[in-house]
């Protein structure tokens, strides 16, 4: 089949940007990736990308096409060229050009590295060599977290870092929830300790861009989510993200609406309120504040509580309030029969029920 791409072409030392055209011949089963090949190999070699296992593992080869972030590797070209579109190839968002489709992913490992990504063991070695096996359901709470593959699609379509570049941003903070989410782990505290610093979980803009375009379903935003609820849960509630959530969820749960009137001071507090009162006087005067006393109360507002009822009893606070899925559901299942709350003390199953074999166990 014949198949045309237009290459941005840039090169950062002479800061020349040139928008290439190929056309080439290639096999059906073609992916961007081998058209890129056969670009480099017979057309023109001084087309710069990176590529390595060529089987959506490694990570290499993510850039985007028509403006959006794939991997060249899983891409097939097949509809594309039959439908006669000329798609527009160019670098990754977010991090710096090199040369043509390849960026500087230092300061993407940075932020990696920023978020402590190693389990620090907070149990004891058990006695005989043994391994510590953790049940399967206790680590299906974090089974997408661990699919990453450190590609970089996510941090190239993300609003948060374009505006501010040293927010953490989805694939350092997937990573985190990877750990936090761990029952081996020791530092969870101090992790969502840290993750609540500015540039941390509440600068996510919940855009979903990182989900929509992760190629291995890692959801880096559903993650970002999930520290939340995990920060909340634990009483780290300093930043005005925390107390913005918390407000919803309590203004939903009283009245069955979100008091916008009442969330100025609710998440910045009373100083920064009475700072905008001009404003808000403004606001009241064009008919766009209604009267906060007394709260309306919605006629349904037992549907409300009831939801937050279910929440509560269900034991669904934190992490497995943000359910992704059959995995979640069947960890919230093992934790309604067993009363197992996921924190590190109980990591060593054999131990706990040493008759157990437990299901798929994970060393
Ligand atoms: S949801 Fe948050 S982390 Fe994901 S792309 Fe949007 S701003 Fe970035
Ligand atoms: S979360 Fe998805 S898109 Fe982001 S680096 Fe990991 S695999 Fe790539
Ligand atoms: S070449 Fe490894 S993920 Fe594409």
């Amino acid at each position: 089949m014949q198949v045309g791409l237009k290459v941005w072409r840039y090169n950062a030392r002479t800061g020349e940007r040139e928008l290439a055209e190929y056309e080439v011949d290639a096999p059906e089963e073609a992916t961007l990736l081998d058209v890129l090949d056969i670009v480099k190999d017979k057309h023109d070699g001084t087309l710069a990308y990176r590529k390595s296992c060529r089987m959506m593992i490694c990570g290499s080869c993510g850039m985007r096409m028509d403006g959006a972030a794939v991997l060249a590797c899983k891409t097939r070209m097949y509809d594309v060229a039959q439908a006669g579109h000329v798609p527009v190839i160019s670098a990754m968002g977010n991090l710096p050009i090199v040369k043509d489709l390849v960026v500087d992913m230092e300061p993407f490992w940075d932020k990696f590295m920023s978020v402590d990504p190693f389990l620090r063991p907070g149990y004891d070695e058990p006695p005989g060599g043994r391994e510590n096996l953790i049940r399967q359901e206790r680590m299906n709470v974090i089974h997408k977290e661990s699919l990453c593959i450190n590609c970089g699609c996510c941090v190239s379509e993300c609003n948060a870092m374009e505006s501010d570049p040293r927010f953490l941003g989805p694939q350092a903070l997937a990573k985190a929830m990877r750990f936090v989410g761990d029952p081996r782990d020791g530092h969870k505290i101090e992790r969502l300790d840290a993750l609540n610093s500015e540039h941390g979980i509440w600068e996510c803009t919940r855009c979903y861009f990182c989900n929509e375009r992760c190629p291995k379903g890692v959801d880096p935003r559903d993650a970002i989510a999930k520290l939340g609820a995990e920060s909340i849960k634990e009483d780290i509630d300093r930043d005005m993200g925390a107390r913005h959530a918390q407000w919803f969820v309590n203004s939903a749960k009283t009245t069955g609406w979100l008091r916008e009137t009442e969330l100025v001071p609710k998440t910045q507090g009373i100083v920064a309120a009475v700072k905008q009162t001009k404003f808000a006087l403004d606001l009241a005067k064009h008919g766009k504040v209604p009267i906060p006393i007394p709260p309306h109360v919605a006629e349904n507002v037992e549907q409300a509580r009831a939801l937050y009822d279910i929440v509560k009893t269900q034991d669904r606070d934190g992490a497995l309030g943000i359910v992704q899925g059959e995995h979640a559901l069947g960890r919230i299942e093992f934790v309604q029969e067993h009363g197992d709350h996921g924190d590190a003390s109980d990591a060593r199953l054999p131990e706990i029920e040493p008759d157990v074999e437990p299901p798929h166990a994970k060393g």
